[in-house]
């Protein structure tokens, strides 16, 4: 099939007290539901329905050793899914629930497996988006929900992004318009003696070292082939349709989108820096989009750029890279693993 055409299908309805219930509803009879959360969309499986969690493995296409993160509405419903319940998953859960924070914690046995992708660990986070909770609290338990998208695709960050990547494979989507953060959460492993961060995302790296001073990022950067303990993590991960190449600086992302353009139907060009915004760009197949200097703001818009590009049938897609700081932090990780082949 053809990843661009729409295949059509997914019931897109607005997140009423109704719809909720009607979700509610479809996930107690197995069924998939895309829901909104702050940072991406989601889509969720009754987190203890082993055929319905199976059933967003084969929406997704993704491999059945990709754990998937429990969504629970607060720490005593995340402890109930623990088999223990680490020191540094109290202090985080206290201070960053609910939030874009997933915790990676010892798998209690009463929690399918296919969950964990099989593993011995669960990762579990309390979202704040309001129709992410109603629905988790009128389920009464936990949700199995990965980013409402194709393995390795760009995350969605509305309900027409859900529509296109997954069409009929998804039952319901519940649409509460664009995702406040655009960028999925930050995944953190408290099961050792020093927490380790696996993903950055959302939550800053600076609020999280508040809490725990000593928290390790490096296994969040690391190659793909040591990715090992981090599954789902390794290679090449939210990539849009088109080729994704980054160019350093804004010359020279202007340079590069350029040459391509001679070369090719369409090409996109993402910037952020001002300089020159009002410099000629070059050619005419080049499609600019100009996202903010502020990381946080950039990481907002980010996926629904990418969309947009490959909605306008972008062959490649240059990408000024953003600065080599911290706060960059998530969105460099994305970009990176995005213009992976
Ligand atoms: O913001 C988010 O986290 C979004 C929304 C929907 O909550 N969800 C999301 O899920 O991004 P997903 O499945 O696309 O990414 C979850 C990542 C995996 O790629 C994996 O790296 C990590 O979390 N993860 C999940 N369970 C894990 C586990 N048991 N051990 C280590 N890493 C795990
Ligand atoms: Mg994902």
């Amino acid at each position: 099939m053809d990843p661009r055409k729409p295949p059509g299908g997914a019931r897109i309805l607005a997140p009423t007290d109704d719809n909720i219930r009607l979700a509610a509803e479809r996930l107690r009879a197995g069924a998939i539901v895309a829901m909104p959360t702050e940072t991406v969309y989601g889509l969720a499986a009754d987190a203890f329905d082993e055929r319905a969690v199976a059933r967003v493995f084969a929406a997704k296409g993704r491999p059945a050793n990709h754990p998937l993160i429990a969504h629970v509405l607060d720490e005593a419903q995340a402890r109930a899914l623990a088999a223990s319940w680490p020191e540094g998953a109290s202090r985080l859960a206290s201070a960053f629930w609910p939030g874009p924070l997933t915790l990676v914690v010892p798998r209690a046995p009463h929690v399918p497996a296919a969950v964990a992708g099989g593993g011995s660990s669960i990762a579990v986070r309390a979202p704040s988006h309001a129709v992410a909770r109603a629905v988790i609290e009128a389920l009464g338990h936990p949700v199995a929900a990965p980013s409402a998208n194709r393995f390795q695709g760009l995350s969605a960050t509305t309900a027409a992004h859900v529509a296109k990547a997954l069409g009929s494979a998804v039952n319901l989507v519940l649409d509460a318009g664009a995702c406040e953060g655009g960028i999925e959460s930050t995944v953190v492993d408290v099961r050792g003696e020093t927490a380790r961060v696996l993903r950055v995302g959302g939550l800053s790296l600076t609020a999280l070292r508040r809490q725990l001073p000593d928290v390790e990022v490096a296994a969040a950067f690391k190659a793909r082939d040591e990715a090992r303990d981090a599954p789902g993590m390794d290679g090449r991960h939210y990539a849009p349709l088109a080729q994704l190449v980054l160019a350093v600086g804004w010359r020279e992302a202007v340079r590069v989108a350029n040459e391509w353009a001679a070369r090719c139907r369409i090409v996109g060009l993402v910037t952020h820096a001002q300089e020159g915004a009002d410099a000629p760009w070059g050619l005419e197949n080049v499609l600019v989009r100009s996202l903010p200097v502020d990381p946080v703001q950039y990481a907002r818009l980010l996926y629904s750029t990418l969309h947009n590009l490959d909605d306008a049938g972008a062959d490649v897609i240059v990408v000024q890279n953003v600065p080599m700081e911290e706060a960059w932090g998530a969105v460099a990780d994305r970009l990176r693993r995005g213009a992976t082949h």
